[in-house]
């Protein structure tokens, strides 16, 4: 999520580095800026909600004169309340002496805020963040780098930090858990950044903070240490990649990079949400409207595209594992069906963007019949967002590739959580909704495996590379995935494929099976493994060529793209819908073509 410049070096320098660097991060996406320098004795702030050209503005307008040698700066990808003033960083300590910025989730501020208004202290914004720096301020007493020691010891989440203090001129603090962090090494100056791209114009020359580390700067003079404050040996390595790879982090494509980081925004949407012990699931976000909850009898859920094929598993997850009855309504046809919107109907809108405009209407639609209207949206503050009654976040930081990847990740992860939820109340076995919820903490790690196969995945997608239509089968929970899998190929490759489920294919399809259309079939060991293998049976009885994704090779494919088990029905279709990810990707790549934004196509889609 989001990015971070922190500098120490010469005062002529301070502005510009930071304000250089944030643009160099504007690629991850954000929606308002800021800075804090030391000038004369004093640290000055300048915040703007939009694009970093505004925040120059608010400094054009009210000038800050860098007298000292050090800043810190921000651009914020809100994930706790709006896009505002208020809410963009750098936030202070209540004096308002000490000032930092923070990238990630600090997954129990409720309780720390509670704790800091008790004593008196007010806040200002309604992030996470503030209460890092408030806790800060009550724990200072003249050595910045103490402070924040013992205040971390109290958060739980995720972070990278970046604090400077009035009373300590000249000395910058970075911290990282779990949120990246690199240090640049220049001549007499340090830059501290969440990626080397805010780096790479000044020096190539970084070290790479690990988990649980502080650096402590003065002037060019650094020392890393331990959370436990046992030094931290480092290496300070050469970077050998130009801007342009920098920014999307040495990938060619913001969509690599998004399918990369999965392993990463599975874990922060997961984070602060599982009670293993009670084997619950912990939505801050749904606690305003838990009593409305107790009521409904009919769960609808709403999306379109690669939202709705998210919701269609979610479907299947909560019909599976609540008594309440669930469908998956694609937006722009919610409104045609008035059985969609019950007196008691949960209405659950899923949007990555949180702007499309069919889903928009389709809420305003239900929410004119009073229907409970809640939203699984990634990006904070959005009009879906705001629209709704209460929601629950991806948390995944921003998708840029207009194709969705790790959205419908996320999103089919969150459905499942939510199905649990609602199950717990409504009889779903306590040692059942345990072991999924151990199955979910293991989701990250199978991710990462499917991820290390991105090469063997590229080699048999290659092959195929020149097919001009594709099928993907599917059953049960592997049935949405080959929707999907095949509107990702669709969308970025311009193949034509078709996903259907597998009983489907020979009432009809099985017309078109020749040599020459190639069959992605999803064959992982379920409980309908012996139905699926009969399906590709009938594929090749066709001469059709079958590519399986199955968890060992399977003798009857022409290909088999070997996914890990993650040893539950429900959750390895998200896992094998990895590799069909990779797979499009691949195919897409080898064509030349322009993955990121591919032709007729938005991101968002703001027009109904
Ligand atoms: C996904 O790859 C597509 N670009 C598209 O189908 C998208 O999922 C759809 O437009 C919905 O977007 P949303 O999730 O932002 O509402
Ligand atoms: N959680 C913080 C906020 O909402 C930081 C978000 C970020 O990483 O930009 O303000």
């Amino acid at each position: 999520m989001c990015g971070i410049v922190a500098y120490s070096g010469s005062s002529d320098e301070v502005l510009p580095t930071l304000i250089s660097g944030l643009k160099r991060l504007e690629y991850r996406g954000y929606d308002s800026a800021g800075v804090a320098i030391q000038s004369g004795k004093k640290i000055e702030v300048r915040k703007a909600v939009g694009k970093i050209v505004e925040l120059e503005q608010a400094i054009a307008t009210k000038p800050i004169h860098s007298s000292g040698s050090v800043g810190i700066a921000h651009i914020r990808w809100a994930t706790h309340g709006l896009a505002t003033v208020h809410n963009a960083h750098p936030h202070s300590s209540a004096d308002r002496r000490i000032w930092l910025v923070h990238n990630g989730i600090i997954e129990n501020y409720q309780e720390i805020r509670s704790q800091l208004e008790k004593q008196g202290i007010k806040f200002e914004s309604e992030t996470d963040t503030e209460v890092v720096a408030k806790l800060i301020g009550t724990l200072y007493s003249g050595d910045i780098r103490a402070a924040v020691l013992q205040a971390i010891k109290q958060l739980k989440g995720a972070y990278a930090l970046a604090v400077v203090s009035q009373d300590e001129p000249g000395r910058l603090i970075g911290v990282k858990l779990a949120s990246p962090m690199v240090v640049g090494v220049g001549h007499d100056e340090m830059i501290i950044a969440s990626d080397v791209s805010a780096i790479i114009d000044r020096t190539k020359k970084v070290i790479y903070l690990e988990d649980g580390e502080l650096i402590d700067v003065r002037g060019s003079d650094y020392e890393i240490v331990g959370f436990d404050e046992q030094p931290a040996e480092h290496k300070v390595e050469q970077i050998d990649w130009d801007l342009e790879a920098a920014t999307k982090q040495g990938f060619d494509s913001f969509l690599l990079k998004e399918i990369m980081e999965q392993p990463r925004a599975i874990e922060d949407s997961i984070r602060g949400r599982i009670v293993l012990d009670d084997a619950m699931v912990k939505f801050g976000g749904l606690i305003d409207v838990r009593d409305r909850l107790k009521d409904i009898d009919q769960v609808v859920l709403l999306g379109i595209g690669t939202s709705y094929y998210s919701a269609k598993l979610g479907e299947l997850y909560f019909n599976a594992l609540t008594d309440i009855p669930t469908v998956a309504v694609m937006a722009p046809e919610f409104r045609y069906n008035k059985n969609n919107i019950g007196k008691n109907t949960w209405l659950i809108a899923l949007s990555q963007s949180g702007e499309t405009a069919d889903t928009i209407a389709a809420i305003e639609e239900a929410k004119r019949h009073g229907v409970l209207a809640t939203g699984i949206v990634n990006v904070v503050g959005s009009t879906i967002a705001r629209i709704t009654d209460a929601g629950v976040y991806n948390h995944i930081g921003p998708e840029i590739s207009v194709a969705s990847t790790k959205a419908f990740t996320s999103q089919s992860l969150i459905l499942l959580m939510h199905a649990i939820l609602l199950g717990r109340s409504d009889g779903l076995d306590f040692g059942q909704a345990k072991s999924l919820l151990q199955k979910i903490s293991q989701l990250p790690g199978t991710i990462a495996k499917v991820l290390e196969q991105c090469d063997e995945i590229g080699a048999i997608a290659h092959k195929y590379e020149k097919a001009h239509n594709l099928l993907y089968i599917g059953r049960q929970y592997n049935y949405p995935v080959a929707l999907e899998g095949a509107l990702k190929i669709k969308e970025i490759s311009y193949t034509h494929a078709e996903g259907l489920s597998a009983g489907e294919l020979k009432h009809g399809f099985i017309a078109l099976v020749d040599e020459h259309l190639p069959t992605i079939a999803l064959a992982t060991a379920d409980a309908l493994s012996d139905k699926m293998m009969a399906n590709i049976e009938e594929v090749k009885a066709r001469k059709g060529p079958v590519v399986a994704v199955a968890n060992e090779k399977l003798s009857i494919a022409d290909d088999t793209i070997v996914v890990p088990s993650i040893g539950n029905d429900l959750l390895q279709p998200i896992v094998n819908n990895i590799a069909l990810q990779i797979f499009a990707y691949s195919v897409a790549r080898a064509r030349g073509l322009n993955i990121d934004q591919p032709r007729n196509l938005a991101k968002s889609v703001t027009v109904e």
